[in-house]
């Protein structure tokens, strides 16, 4: 099976993308964090269907875990990636260590205003800021024409768009559907950790969240349809419930009946925590 290139230095990357570059070539980028399923693979042949070539980080990114977070445990698989990879017909794996990324001394944050307010910033507030400096590296280290995030990380995306805009950072920046299995879960590498009895339970989080933004766009009082699913998710069996909140669906700002929205959920099964969001069509 061909495997992806794989390069593990900035140096080596940027030689590459110049000789593709050279040749006239459209270049994509997909950045990860390893533990592929197919919601990654599903968002390199998006990449190849926009680009001539694709390049994939794959990088366990440190600055955006919280200390109390599971760095540490978070799956690491590189061996099996490369061969997802070599499937999806990936040009390029670009596996920077953390010392390559953030050599001694480093000494900036980038912190994106807008989208990144509240939802998941009101429970990990370190969280865009990791991820913010981690991609706008990542897309200057590639210069990809093209970049693309999956809509499961919904406000991630659109703190990336942000970022991109703000900084005017060349780069299309493409949202991808979330990939869900047959029982409409989305797909995460934290499924892993989750016991059978566990993947019953997690597969009811989709089923409340359509269920509330149908609610929502026939008219039902916002706070009661997001309170309602709160109560449905932990008689579901979830422990705990971070939020569940409709926000306008490019800006994040609080939704309004009637406009397009989006559905926003955060809920814990055990030590794992699952987020999905749906959208709320605007009538
Ligand atoms: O979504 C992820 O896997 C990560 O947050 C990303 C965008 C690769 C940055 O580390």
């Amino acid at each position: 099976m061909n495997q992806p290139v794989v390069v593990d230095s900035v140096a080596a990357l940027r030689a590459q993308i110049r000789d593709w570059r050279r040749d006239g070539l459209r270049v994509a980028m997909v950045p990860t964090m390893g533990a592929l399923h197919d919601g990654h693979i599903s968002l390199v042949r998006i990449a190849l269907e926009r680009a001539d070539r694709c390049v994939v980080s794959i990088f366990v990114n440190p600055t955006q875990f919280a200390p109390t977070e599971d760095l540490d445990k978070y799956p690491r698989q590189l061996a099996r990636d490369l061969d997802r990879l070599g499937v999806a017909k990936a040009d390029l794996a670009f596996t920077p260590t953390v010392g390559e990324m953030y050599p001694a001394g480093f000494a900036t944050k980038i912190s994106v205003g807008g989208p990144s307010a509240g939802l998941e910033s009101d429970f990990r507030p370190t969280f865009f800021d990791g991820v913010a400096t981690v991609v706008a590296k990542l897309l200057l280290q590639a210069t990809p024409d093209c970049a693309v995030f999956g809509e499961k990380d919904y406000q991630q995306l659109c703190v990336v768009r942000q970022l991109c805009r703000d900084l005017d950072l060349p780069v299309d920046i493409i949202g991808a559907p979330t990939i869900r299995d047959a029982h409409g879960l989305a797909m995460s590498s934290r499924n892993a950790y989750l016991s059978e009895a566990e993947l019953t339970i997690a597969r009811q989080l989709n089923v409340i969240l359509r269920n509330t933004a149908v609610a929502l766009a026939a008219g039902a009082d916002q706070s009661d349809a997001t309170e309602e699913a709160r109560r449905a998710l932990v008689a579901a069996g979830f422990q705990k419930v971070d939020y569940v909140e409709a926000r306008e669906s490019l800006t994040l700002a609080p939704w309004r009946q009637h406009r397009a929205g989006r559905l926003l959920a955060a809920a814990w099964l055990g030590k794992t925590r699952l987020i999905d969001n749906v959208e709320v069509a605007s009538t």
